[in-house]
């Protein structure tokens, strides 16, 4: 595989400027990850530790094996909506290693209004099983909730991915042979019971854990009985009472240690075998991509610059180098995984649309996993293009991305706009991990255009207040916020959080291609 040589100069002025307009940006995704993770401060974290209970993520880490790397999953998710009320929208979830084995973890946060769920929160927990679904990743849940969130029941409680979803997807996981392991750290109230209930096993803290259907206010407004948490449903009633509960442990660290014995018996999943390669960094350093990320979308940037310091050796294959060159798409390794790249360098053309769609197809064949590395404001335009149809390559493309066999791993690395969203394997084809640079925008188009388009059709709509609108919508943070996306990551990262995904992503076998090679 040939080396990529770099064309960018770090010694110019245009990188030094670079570098200068990335900062403020860097440090504004900082500061927002700060205010999610040091709480220590705040009365509820307070409260909470006062009664001798660990954080949420205190939790996973003594969960995990020790000095292994937890893949935290949209940290930003309700950022800036409930006047910041829910951050981390209440709840932590993603991706560790308990016993060697690549396990999906959810633990509510107790010190933000008592665990309970809004609507992200019910996102990112469904989220969460869903990638353990994909990926075929047991799922352990530290539950410490009060359950909905009541002042917002209309919007978390009967739709078809509201709170409830929780529970069918758990029945759907176990049916097809998905571990599922609660420990119940604190409140389990409503429908929440069921996700201990429906686990395969669970450990309950003495004096901590309480179990029920209804909580003991509900009792006593309904039937007039008065009883305590503790005898509703406390440790001690579920584990040798109701049998609700399997393990009685005597305290945080107690269960946790009996969760991770349980992982002794789990078997390995069974893992896609590839030919992995021994690891070697990139020849570039990483943090030269924040002199290389795009913070004026207008500008086009190389993606050879940015492959260059993610993959391996920064060595790569390239596939159909002088056609369609508004894709760039070739072979490569990360951390040793092999990996089929495709890039956008400008518009989507016919060319570059079919050249994608014939990449995808010699990537399902050698069961390569697939990184996307989105930077597109959409396809070109004009009759010219329309003529030569287009839409029937961007149909090839868009068809050949949604039903690709093997894993599909999403990094916005600049714009994400229109139809190149979806060709790009946007949110919406499913791709197995979707990533944010903070840099990034997201959306139908830019708020300028949209203003042209609508006064171009008699529309009358306030242009200014438009652009405003589309521009406060097309942030990263609005993405991130609602769940678009599993997380803005720092660029210097990308390279570890990628290995990270591509791992878990080969976690299951890789199914076999359901159509054969179209030449385009
Ligand atoms: N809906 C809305 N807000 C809730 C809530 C719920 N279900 N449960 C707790 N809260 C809020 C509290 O009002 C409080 O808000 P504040 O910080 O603005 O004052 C905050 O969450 C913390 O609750 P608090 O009771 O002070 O904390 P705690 O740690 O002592 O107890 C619970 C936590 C969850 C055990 C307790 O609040 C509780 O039992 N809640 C009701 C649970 C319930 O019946 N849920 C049924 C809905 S499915």
């Amino acid at each position: 595989m040939k080396q990529i040589e770099t064309n960018i100069d770090v010694q110019s002025e245009q990188y030094r400027f670079n570098i200068t307009e990335y900062q403020p940006v860097l440090d504004e995704y900082k500061s927002r990850l700060q205010s999610v993770f040091n709480r220590e401060n705040e009365p509820s974290v307070q409260k909470h530790t006062s009664r001798g209970k660990f954080p949420a993520r205190k939790r996973i880490e003594l969960l995990v094996d020790p000095g292994t790397a937890f893949l935290e999953l949209s940290a930003l998710a309700a950022n800036e909506q409930y006047n910041n009320n829910f951050p981390a929208a209440g709840i932590i979830t993603g991706i560790g290693i308990v016993q060697g084995k690549k396990v999906m973890i959810v633990a509510n946060d107790a010190t933000v209004k008592g665990g309970t769920y809004v609507h992200e929160t019910i996102k990112k927990h469904i989220r969460a099983q869903e990638i353990a679904m994909q990926n075929h990743l047991p799922c352990v849940y530290l539950v410490d909730s009060g359950g909905i969130y009541l002042p917002e029941q209309a919007n978390v409680f009967a739709d078809r991915f509201n709170f409830g979803r929780i529970f069918n997807n758990q029945a759907q996981m176990s049916a097809k042979g998905i571990p599922q392991i609660s420990i119940v750290f604190g409140s389990c109230t409503a429908g929440g019971a069921y996700i201990p209930a429906m686990s395969d096993e669970t450990i309950i803290v003495r004096g901590q854990g309480t179990i029920f259907i209804g909580g003991p206010p509900l009792v006593k407004a309904a039937t007039g009985e008065d009883v305590t948490a503790e005898e509703l449903g406390g440790a001690h009633v579920h584990t040798s009472v109701s049998g609700v509960a399997d393990h009685l442990a005597e305290n945080e660290v107690d269960a946790i240690r009996k969760c991770r014995a349980i992982f002794e018996t789990i078997p390995a999943s069974k893992a896609q075998i590839v030919d992995r390669k021994e690891p070697k960094p990139p020849i570039y350093p990483a943090n030269e991509l924040y002199g290389i990320a795009p913070v004026d979308l207008k500008k086009q940037v190389d993606p050879k610059e940015i492959i260059a310091r993610i993959v391996d050796e920064s060595r790569f294959n390239e596939f159909k180098a002088n056609y369609g060159t508004t894709i760039v798409s070739g072979f490569a390794h990360v951390d040793g995984f092999p990996v089929g790249i495709i890039a956008n360098n400008g518009f989507l053309t016919t060319e570059a649309a079919q050249k994608a769609a014939h990449f995808i197809e010699l990537c399902n064949f050698r069961k390569i996993p697939l990184v996307f590395l989105q930077n597109i404001t959409g396809f070109i335009v004009g009759k010219k293009y329309e003529h030569e149809g287009i839409a029937r390559a961007g149909a090839k493309m868009i068809h050949a991305v949604a039903t690709a066999s093997v894993p599909k791993i999403t990094l916005v690395a600049g714009g994400s706009y229109g139809a190149g969203n979806y060709a790009m394997s946007g949110r919406a084809f499913d791709p197995n991990f979707l990533f944010m640079w903070p840099n990034t925008k997201i959306g139908v188009m830019g708020g300028e255009q949209a203003a042209g388009v609508l006064s171009s059709i008699g529309n009358k709509t306030n242009r200014e207040q438009l652009e405003k609108q589309f521009e406060t919508e097309s942030s990263v943070y609005y993405s991130t916020s609602r769940l678009w996306d599993d997380g803005v990551i720092d660029p210097a990262d990308t390279r570890k959080v990628l290995a990270l995904a591509i791992e878990t992503s080969l976690n299951r076998k890789i199914e076999e291609p359901k159509t054969g090679i179209y030449r385009m």
